[in-house]
C-alpha cells in the first residue's frame, strides 16, 4: 500500500515526454537514492524509474504534458512515483510469451519493488513502486509482495511549455 510515513527526503522533477527524460530520470534516481543512505538499491531503482518513465512516455503521455518523477524516502520505506496525463489508460500486466517483444516491463517492476500500483488523481495517473528500506539487509530479495492496488485521489499535473 501507499507509504504513509513522516519523509526524510524527497524529490520531485517535471520532464518533457521525450526519450532523453528516461535516461535522465533514471541518472537523478540512482544518485539520490545513494546519497540518502541506500546505495545497495540504486541499480534496482534505476531499473523501476526507467520501466516507469518508458511507459509513461509510450502508453500515458500527451504531447503537451509534463511527467513527473518523484522520490520520497521515510525510515521505513523508499518509493518512486512518475506521474502521466492519461488517467483514463491503467497499467496493466501481461504474461509475456517466449517470443513476444514487449509486456516485460511491469514483471520486471514487480520482480524488483516490494509493492506497486497506481493512483488515479483526476484525469492523471501516478504509478509507484516501493521498497521496504527497514528490511535491506536482512533480506536482500525483492519482489515478495508484488500485488497491484489502485487509490483514486484528486490532482493534477502542469502543462508542458510549447
Ligand atoms: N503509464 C501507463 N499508462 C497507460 N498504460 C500503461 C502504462 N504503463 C503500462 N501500461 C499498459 O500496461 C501494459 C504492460 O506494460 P509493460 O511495461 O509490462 O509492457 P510494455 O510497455 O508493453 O512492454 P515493455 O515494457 O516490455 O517494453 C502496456 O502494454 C500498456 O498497455
Ligand atoms: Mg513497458
Amino acid at each position: 500500500m501507499p507509504m504513509n510515513q513522516p519523509l526524510l527526503h524527497e524529490d520531485s522533477l517535471d520532464y518533457t515526454p521525450l526519450a532523453h527524460s528516461v535516461t535522465l530520470a533514471r541518472r537523478r534516481a540512482a544518485r539520490l537514492v545513494g546519497e540518502w543512505g541506500h546505495p545497495d538499491l540504486a541499480g534496482d531503482v534505476a531499473v523501476v524509474v526507467s520501466e516507469l518513465m518508458s511507459n509513461a512516455l509510450l502508453h500515458g503521455s500527451l504531447h503537451d504534458r509534463l511527467i513527473r518523477a518523484r522520490i520520497s524516502c521515510g525510515a521505513a520505506a523508499l518509493r518512486v512515483e512518475v506521474s502521466d496525463p492519461r488517467g483514463d489508460r491503467l497499467p496493466w500486466p501481461r504474461p509475456a510469451q517466449a517470443a513476444d517483444q514487449f509486456g516485460r516491463g511491469l514483471l520486471l517492476v514487480a520482480g524488483l519493488a516490494d509493492r506497486w500500483g497506481v493512483e488515479v488523481r483526476g484525469v492523471c495517473k501516478a504509478v509507484y513502486a516501493e521498497w521496504d528500506v527497514s528490511r535491506v539487509t536482512s533480506e536482500p530479495c525483492h519482489g515478495q509482495d508484488s500485488s497491484l492496488h489502485l487509490v483514486v485521489v484528486n490532482s493534477g499535473l502542469r502543462k508542458a511549455k510549447p
